[in-house]
C-alpha cells in the first residue's frame, strides 16, 4: 500500500515537469519511483536532462534510459524532485535517511522549483522524531560530537543522543566518502536555529534539515494526493 501512495506522489509530481527542463532527482524508494514514472513519457519522446543526488538514483535513472548530467554541467535546474523522511505543516523537513542529503541539498538549492514527494507518514506536527542525520568527516569525529552536544544543550536545551550510522557492522559512508550521525531529538522546536547553528560547526559538512527550501510537497494517502505549496503554509 506505501509504495502505491509512493507512486501516486511521483505521478502527481508529473504535471510538474515540462520539456526542455533540466531536472533535479532525488534520493530513496519515492524519488526513485518519480524516476520510474518519468521513464516512460521520456520514451514516448519528452526531453528532459536529469541531474541526479547519488550514484543510485543516477544508475536507476541510466538504466531506463533517462539523460542524465552532472550539476557541473548544468549548474541552474529548472526544478528539483525529492523525497523526505519528516515533512511539517510549514514545508521544513529532515532528510538524510538514506545519506544523501548533502548532495540532495547541493542540488535543492541550484534548483527554481523544489518539489517533495512523499506518503502520508511522512507528514508530522513537529520534526524531529526522525533522527536528525548530520554528515560528519571523520577526521576530528570526537571534537565534532562533542561540539554538536554541547551546541544543542546550551543553546537549544536539547539531549542530542549522537549515533554513528552503520549498515552490518561497518560504518556507513556516504557518496562522499564521509560519516553520518543520527540525532535523536524527539523533537525540534526552532528547526530554523539549530539548522543555523549546526551549519557554524567545523566538521559537520551538512545536517538534515531543510529549511525554506521545499516548495511544494505531493502527499499521497488513503485519501489521494494532498498538495501543499510554500506560499499557503507560511
Ligand atoms: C535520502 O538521503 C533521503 O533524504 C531521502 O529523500 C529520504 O530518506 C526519503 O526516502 P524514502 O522516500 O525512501 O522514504
Amino acid at each position: 500500500m506505501t509504495r502505491q501512495f509512493k507512486i501516486d506522489a511521483a505521478n502527481a509530481a508529473l504535471s510538474l515537469v515540462e520539456d526542455g527542463m533540466k531536472i533535479g532527482l532525488g534520493s530513496g524508494s519515492t524519488a526513485e519511483e518519480f524516476v520510474r514514472v518519468l521513464a516512460p513519457k521520456v520514451a514516448e519522446g519528452l526531453s528532459i536532462i536529469g541531474v541526479p543526488t547519488s550514484e543510485r538514483t543516477g544508475a536507476l535513472a541510466r538504466e531506463l534510459g533517462i539523460q542524465i548530467s552532472t550539476l557541473d554541467s548544468y549548474p541552474h535546474l529548472d526544478l528539483t524532485i525529492d523525497g523526505a523522511d519528516e515533512i511539517d505543516g510549514r514545508l521544513q523537513l529532515i532528510k538524510g535517511g538514506g545519506a544523501a542529503h548533502l548532495r540532495e541539498k547541493i542540488v535543492a538549492f541550484a534548483s527554481d522549483k523544489v518539489a517533495v514527494v512523499a506518503d502520508h507518514t511522512k507528514k508530522v506536527d513537529m520534526l524531529g522524531a526522525f533522527p536528525l542525520p548530520l554528515e560528519v568527516i571523520s577526521f576530528g569525529l570526537v571534537a565534532t560530537k562533542a561540539a554538536i552536544e554541547k551546541l544543542c544543550k546550551n543553546e537549544f536545551g536539547l539531549t542530542a543522543k549522537l549515533t554513528l550510522r552503520e549498515n552490518a557492522g561497518a560504518p556507513v559512508v556516504t557518496d562522499n566518502g564521509n560519516l553520518v550521525l543520527d540525532a535523536s531529538f524527539g523533537r525540534i522546536p526552532d528547526t530554523k536555529g539549530l539548522a543555523t547553528g549546526l551549519s557554524q560547526i567545523p566538521g559537520l559538512v551538512e545536517h538534515g534539515l531543510f529549511i525554506d527550501i521545499a516548495d511544494v510537497a505531493f502527499i499521497a494517502g488513503p485519501g489521494g494526493v494532498e498538495t501543499i505549496s510554500r506560499a499557503a503554509s507560511a
